[in-house]
């Protein structure tokens, strides 16, 4: 494409991988400016400077100035130099330097402040994205917000002077809206007429939603498969705001999410024991094996060993797993968990840790090389989530020829095939019934005892295209206002 065909394009995240990642979003955020990049346009990504990236922020080869205003303080846009799209933190110690995540304290509890700190946040993008830019030179095109934290952004830049960018809003996950009381309307600083249910208002029952900010006043709105943007139009996984979603059927995009295929990858993978690919898939074995030695699981070459890679919530479907738990241990099965969330599951999956070690084996908190090598080890990969805007693991294990078993909802719906078809590439069940997964579960097992059905299926999952190239491009699309329905 030609350097005059380039966008400017300014695309605000919470989280953007390998600096910041929670989830699906952190790596959406990498992959999805870089294949914009790659296409030609001209990218930056912009996201709050954290208390862990001090020293990052400190390496920074640009600083900009943002001066206080009367209502919001003053911080420093820094520049990060890395390759492909630029990098630009916000800096503010006193928002952004808190001790623990992005979201909330060491303990996992929300910070007090998290309607100061994302209204922030989201004013600083909508500046940018206007008249107002404090870039002289750097006028953005288009406004790419994602998710509730940025949700304010499309909305701020509705009264900014002119010319404002085009804004566009990515859902990633409508369960989390970013409701806050309603007495935080002055330090949002939102004009009265936002203070309603109606119009362009921003209350969704009495509090003010940053979700529903960016689902009235963005341009364009997608989320992250076509399955689920027809999911989010209907009282079941609509979450309340689905009514207002149907009203922006004609503005609502479902663009499946790629996969980046430099960092997931098994031919490459600097993070896993030992690469394969499609044409030596018998090296998958070593990684198995190594798997196994690292958890502590018996060593054992016929096992069929089931991974999980996840948030434990109810999301993710965790209570059908372990409905079936017992049962899956009791046909020879090993299960290898990565992942931590609601207690409850936790303490479940540990206590059957405890009592059958070389079966099962649960590791809590966010390790990225045992995620890379629980898809390149294990054999089926669990993923039987009751909603799933699209979903990464699904992919990242068939592209490991690590079999998915996922239920039809969503970006699981649009990215895998079930085996009883002559295109399979991994296991699909319709039901949120625990009976169902155990139904699918036997039919693993049936598969993974016939070993040529198996490879099979492995090298079909494994020749899936899922690069970012084809997305990127709908994206763009949009970006140029050429509303194109998948
Ligand atoms: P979601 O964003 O809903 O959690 P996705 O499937 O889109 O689900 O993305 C989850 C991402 O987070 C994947 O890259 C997955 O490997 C990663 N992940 C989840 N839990 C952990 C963990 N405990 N350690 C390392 N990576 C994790
Ligand atoms: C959210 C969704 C997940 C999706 C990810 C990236 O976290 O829960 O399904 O893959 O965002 O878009």
């Amino acid at each position: 494409m030609s350097a005059a065909a380039a966008l400017k394009v300014l695309f605000v995240t919470p989280e953007c991988a390998p600096w910041v990642k929670t989830g699906g979003l952190g790596d959406v955020s990498a992959a999805l400016p870089a294949a914009l990049a790659e296409l030609g346009h001209d990218v930056r990504v912009l996201m709050p400077a954290y208390r862990s990236l001090a020293a990052l922020a400190r390496e920074g080869t640009q600083r900009v100035t943002l001066p206080a205003d009367g209502v919001w303080p003053e911080a420093e846009l820094v520049r990060v130099a890395q390759p492909g799209f630029s990098l630009w933190l916000l800096d503010c110690a006193d928002l952004f330097g808190l001790a623990g995540g992005p979201y909330g304290d060491e303990r996992g509890v929300d910070y007090a402040s998290n309607a100061e700190r994302f209204g922030f946040l989201s004013h600083v993008a909508a500046r940018i994205a206007s008249g107002a830019t404090p870039w002289k030179d750097w006028q953005a095109e288009v406004l790419h917000a994602n998710d509730w934290p940025t949700g304010l952004a499309a909305a701020y830049l509705r009264r900014m002077p002119p010319p404002r960018a085009r804004s566009l809003f990515t859902i990633h996950n409508l369960a989390f809206q970013g409701n806050f009381p309603p007495d935080r309307q002055q330090v949002l600083d939102l004009p009265d007429a936002w203070m309603q249910v109606e119009g362009e208002g921003l209350l969704h029952w009495d509090r003010i939603s940053m979700m529903k900010a960016a689902l009235r006043h963005a341009d364009v709105i997608t989320t992250v498969s076509p399955t689920y943007a027809r999911e989010i139009q209907e009282e079941a996984l609509g979450f309340g705001m689905d009514g207002m979603l149907r009203a922006r059927q004609a503005d609502l995009h479902g663009i499946l999410n790629g996969i980046d295929t430099r960092v997931w990858n098994p031919v490459s993978d600097p993070l896993i024991p030992a690469r394969y690919g499609a044409g030596c898939l018998d090296d998958k074995a070593a990684n198995k094996q190594a798997l196994q030695v690292e958890l502590g699981l018996a060593v054992s070459d016929h096992a069929p060993l089931f991974g999980i890679v996840s948030r434990l919530t109810d999301q993710k479907g965790i209570d059908l797993i372990l409905d079936n738990l017992d049962w899956l241990l009791k046909q020879g099965a090993q299960l290898a968990v990565l992942g931590s969330g609601e207690p409850r599951y936790e303490k479940r999956l540990n206590v059957l840790a405890a009592e059958l070690p070389s079966q099962v084996a649960v590791r809590t908190g966010f390790d990225e090389p045992l995620a890379h090598t629980i898809e390149a080890g294990a054999d089926v990969f669990l993923m039987p989530s009751r909603f799933e805007p699209c979903g990464l693991n699904q992919m990242y294990s068939q592209a490991y020829g690590t079999l998915p078993v996922v239920r039809a909802t969503g970006g699981l719906a649009d990215s895998v095939r079930d085996a009883s078809g002559p295109d399979g590439t991994g296991f699909v069940f319709q039901r949120d019934s625990a009976a169902d997964l155990r139904e699918t579960l036997m039919r693993v097992l049936r598969c993974y005892r016939q070993p040529a059905l198996w490879r099979g299926l492995q090298q079909r999952a494994m020749a899936q295209r899922f690069g970012w190239a084809q997305s990127a491009e709908r994206y763009v699309a949009l970006y140029k206002g050429q509303a194109r329905k998948a």
